[in-house]
């Protein structure tokens, strides 16, 4: 079956741009003496998880829920890093339902009082064997994460509690990603990067030995592999791409970030061309993240001036400036995502294709685990 006969909307991911982004980043960081622990929140799939461990390079793999780490356990996966708190009580008692199939499992802290409650439950529950964990580190975001300066005695702090084994820091600095200028976002993301470095540094010097220093996103891949201490790159949306990222200027004044390409897609009908100048399409606000700023481009037909804007819940508009170049009712249309993790998330599952035929079918099978 060609892609075009798929029923829409439906999401369609190439395989060969994915492989080939998957090697790209494989060998980027391999080649700077880094490894990648990449984030699985990017596009909910075992299927895709189990292709960046085998690709290689990999220290791990992230989550953002616990409810994902079940899921990429059941799978078959075990070194997960969760990168968000885990703090309410069903929260914990998942973590060490999860620890019993996966004693690799690794999470995050930004409070002692969260430290020590994971500390008594790690001797009560975990047959006394540490839990792992990384200080969380605020690059002053404010999201999660404790302050540059209250980072040491917090990593003093969990050294000094029985049920935790401190491994590193983790410092993800999420407001430098998209900054649209690369030397803007490469001295604002090195200027928060080295600061969580001497962290780094400092809790080494205090003599703990601690061996990770995780963070970066994919608008970051190749700026903050210039500090020796980070370990490992935490990259997500690098393996799919989508219209947030593919707008931020690249290196050396490039207009835009075309290291890698869009290996997502979305396809959408028209399913009406009864207006003068757009036509209309079945895939709206329940098919696709909505973001302002970054709204989805038609990637095929491919230099066509045709543009999408949204129109609700259900359907969008698709432009197509003059009269010629009208779409006629029933044609596919390929759209870029917005921003690939939360549209993902709507799909059960998504459409593998290679030159345009359908080769296979990957469930997303993390889809909706927020918990
Ligand atoms: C903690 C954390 N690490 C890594 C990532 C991956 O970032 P990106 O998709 O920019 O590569 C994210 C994305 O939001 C994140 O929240």
């Amino acid at each position: 079956m060609r892609k075009t006969e798929l029923d829409t909307p439906c999401l369609v991911l190439d395989l060969d741009i994915f492989e080939k982004n998957l090697i790209l980043m494989r060998d980027f960081a391999l080649d700077r003496g880094k490894n990648l622990r990449p984030h699985v929140k990017t596009h909910k799939c075992s299927a895709i998880a189990k292709r960046q461990l085998a690709a290689g390079g990999c220290a791990g793999l992230c989550v953002a829920k616990i409810s994902e780490a079940r899921k990429l356990i059941d799978a078959g996966i075990g070194n997960i890093l969760v990168t968000s708190p885990l703090v309410t009580d069903i929260k914990i008692k998942n973590l060490f339902d999860c620890l019993k199939l996966a004693p690799e499992l690794t999470v995050v802290i930004d409070n002692r009082q969260n430290a020590e409650t994971l500390s008594a439950a790690a001797l009560e529950q975990n047959s006394g064997m540490p839990l792992r964990v990384l200080v969380d580190i605020d690059p002053e975001m404010g999201r999660t994460g404790i302050a540059y300066a209250d980072a040491l005695p917090m990593a003093e702090f969990i050294n000094g509690l029985p049920g935790l084994k401190l491994e590193g820091i983790q410092c993800y600095a999420g407001l430098v990603q998209h900054i649209n200028s690369f030397e803007e976002r490469r001295a604002k993301s090195l200027e928060l990067m080295r600061k969580a470095a001497e962290v780094f540094r400092k809790i080494r010097n205090a003599g703990m030995p601690v061996k990770i220093f995780t963070g970066t996103g994919t608008g970051t891949f190749d700026i903050d592999t210039d500090i020796p201490e980070i370990t490992d790159l935490q990259v997500g949306s690098y393996c799919l791409m989508d219209a947030e990222y593919c707008n931020i200027g690249g290196r050396n004044a490039g207009k835009n970030f075309t290291v890698f390409k869009p290996s997502l897609s979305l396809l959408t009908s028209v399913i009406s061309v009864n207006r003068k100048n757009f036509v209309t399409v079945d895939a709206g606000l329940k098919a696709m993240y909505f973001t302002p700023h970054a709204p989805p481009y038609v990637s095929n037909p491919a230099g066509s001036a045709w543009r999408y804007d949204w129109f609700g819940d259900e359907q969008g508009k698709v432009f197509f400036g003059h009269e010629d170049m009208k779409p006629y009712l029933g044609d596919v249309i390929e759209l870029s995502a917005s921003h690939c993790d939360p549209t993902i998330n709507l799909y059960d599952f998504i459409w593998v294709v290679r030159e345009g035929e359908v080769i296979d079918k990957w469930e997303i099978d993390l889809r909706g685990c927020s918990r």
